[in-house]
C-alpha cells in the first residue's frame, strides 16, 4: 500500500505537468480524486486490509498525498485562470463623467473670495428668521407698506413671544417667524454682538413668493454691511466699483442712482454697464441692446445705514455710521459678460444641456 501511494503521487506529479488547459486540469481531477472511480479514492478504499501496526503511517501518508494532489490541481487552476484574463494594460481607460459645482456656488465662492481680502467676514444665521430682524428694525414697523415690497412666506402661526439675544433693545415682544426675505435681515443681530466697527458679508438663501423668468422662489442674495466712524458715501461707491470690477471686467462702470430703502438713507440703485453693447444701448448693426435699458443693468440697492437702524441695534448714530448693500446672486452671476442667460429659473431645472455648458 506505501508503495502504490508512493507511485501514484508519482504519476500525478509526471501527468498533471502537461496539463495546459482547464478541461485537462478537470479529467485530471476526476482521474484521481472522483468518488467512485478516483485512482486514490480506489486506494483508499484498501485502506481497512492495513496491518494493524502500518495502520498509522500509511494513513498519515494517504493523507499527504490527497492534500498534495488537491493543492497541486488548485495552484494549477488558479495560474489557468489568470491567464485567461486577457486585459490590455496599456488601452486608456474610460473617463466616469465629472461634474461641476452648482452655478450659484461658484458665484457665492467668487463673490466671497473678491469681497474677503477687503476684509469683509462671512457670517452666518439661521434661515428661519424673526420678522423682527427681517423688517422691524429695519425701520419697516407692523403694517408698514413697504413690507409688501417682499414677498415673504411667513411661519403659519400667531405672533409669539420672541427669543432674543440678552442685549436686545427688543423693540417689541412678540413676533411671527418667516423664511429670510432677504440677506439684510441679519444687520441688527450682527449689531448686537456689540463688535465695532463691522466688516461683514451675509451670502445666503432667500425666499420670496415669486417665480418668472428673472425669479425664483429660494435663490441667494449678498449682503455687506460696514459701520465705523467716518464712514460715507465714497467707501460705498470704492467697495461697489472695485467688486464690479474684478467681478464682470476692468472695463465695467457703475453709476448710482437715488432710490429709496426704508434702512438706508440716503438710497441708492447700482447700475453696472452692459456687457453686451458696452454700455451705449446700441448694438454694432445700431439696433437697441436687447439685454439692457440704454446701456445699463440693475446691479444692487445700497445706501448709508438709516440711523433708526443703528438704534435698534444700540449703536449710537452721532457716533457712528455705515453703509450697505445688497444684490441677488444668480441674477449677479447671470449677468457676466459673454454669459446669456436669459432665464433665471434655468439654474435650477437641473437639465444637463444647459449645465453642461459651464
Ligand atoms: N435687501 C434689499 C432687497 O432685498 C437689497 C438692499 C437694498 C440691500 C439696499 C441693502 C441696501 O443693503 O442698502 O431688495
Amino acid at each position: 500500500m506505501k508503495q502504490k501511494l508512493i507511485q501514484l503521487k508519482e504519476e500525478f506529479t509526471a501527468e498533471i505537468a502537461d496539463v495546459k488547459d482547464l478541461k485537462k486540469l478537470e479529467t485530471l481531477e476526476n482521474k484521481y480524486l472522483s468518488r467512485k472511480s478516483g485512482l486514490l479514492t480506489n486506494l483508499m478504499k484498501g485502506i481497512k486490509e492495513v496491518a494493524k501496526e502500518e495502520i498509522a503511517e500509511i494513513g498519515t501518508l494517504a493523507n499527504e498525498t490527497k492534500n498534495y494532489i488537491i493543492n497541486k490541481l488548485e495552484e494549477l487552476r488558479a495560474s489557468l485562470n489568470r491567464d485567461l484574463i486577457d486585459f490590455d494594460f496599456t488601452v486608456p481607460g474610460k473617463k466616469p463623467p465629472v461634474g461641476h459645482l452648482h452655478l450659484a456656488t461658484i458665484a457665492i465662492r467668487e463673490i466671497e473670495s473678491i469681497l474677503e481680502p477687503l476684509g469683509f467676514i462671512r457670517v452666518r444665521h439661521p434661515d428661519v428668521e424673526w420678522d423682527y430682524y427681517a423688517f422691524e428694525t429695519l425701520n419697516m414697523p407692523g403694517d408698514h407698506p413697504a413690507r409688501d415690497d417682499w414677498e415673504t412666506f411667513f411661519i403659519d402661526e400667531a405672533p409669539i413671544k420672541m427669543n432674543l439675544p440678552e442685549n436686545s433693545l427688543k423693540l417689541v415682544k412678540e413676533g411671527r417667524r418667516l423664511l429670510t426675505p432677504h440677506t439684510s435681515s441679519i444687520q441688527v443681530r450682527e449689531m448686537e454682538k456689540g463688535i465695532l466697527p463691522i466688516r461683514m458679508m451675509n451670502i445666503s438663501k432667500c425666499y420670496r413668493r415669486q417665480i418668472d423668468i428673472s425669479h425664483v422662489p429660494m435663490f441667494h442674495q449678498l449682503e455687506g454691511l460696514v459701520i465705523d466712524k467716518d464712514i460715507n458715501i465714497t467707501h460705498l461707491k470704492g467697495t461697489i466699483d472695485y467688486f464690479v470690477k474684478k467681478f464682470f471686467g476692468e472695463n465695467r462702470t457703475i453709476r448710482l442712482r437715488p432710490h429709496h430703502f426704508q434702512f438706508t438713507e440716503p438710497s441708492f440703485e447700482v447700475d453696472i454697464s452692459c456687457g453686451l453693447c458696452q454700455g451705449t444701448g446700441k448694438l454694432e448693426d445700431g439696433s437697441s441692446c436687447r439685454m439692457c435699458k440704454e446701456g445699463w443693468l440693475e446691479l444692487a440697492g445700497a445706501g448709508m445705514v438709516h440711523p433708526n437702524v443703528l438704534k435698534a441695534g444700540g449703536i449710537d448714530p452721532n457716533v457712528y455710521s455705515g453703509f450697505a448693500f445688497g444684490w441677488g446672486v444668480e441674477r449677479c452671476f447671470s449677468m457676466k459678460s459673454g454669459l446669456n442667460i436669459d432665464d433665471l429659473r434655468l439654474m435650477y431645472k437641473n437639465d444637463l444641456r444647459f449645465n453642461e455648458q459651464f
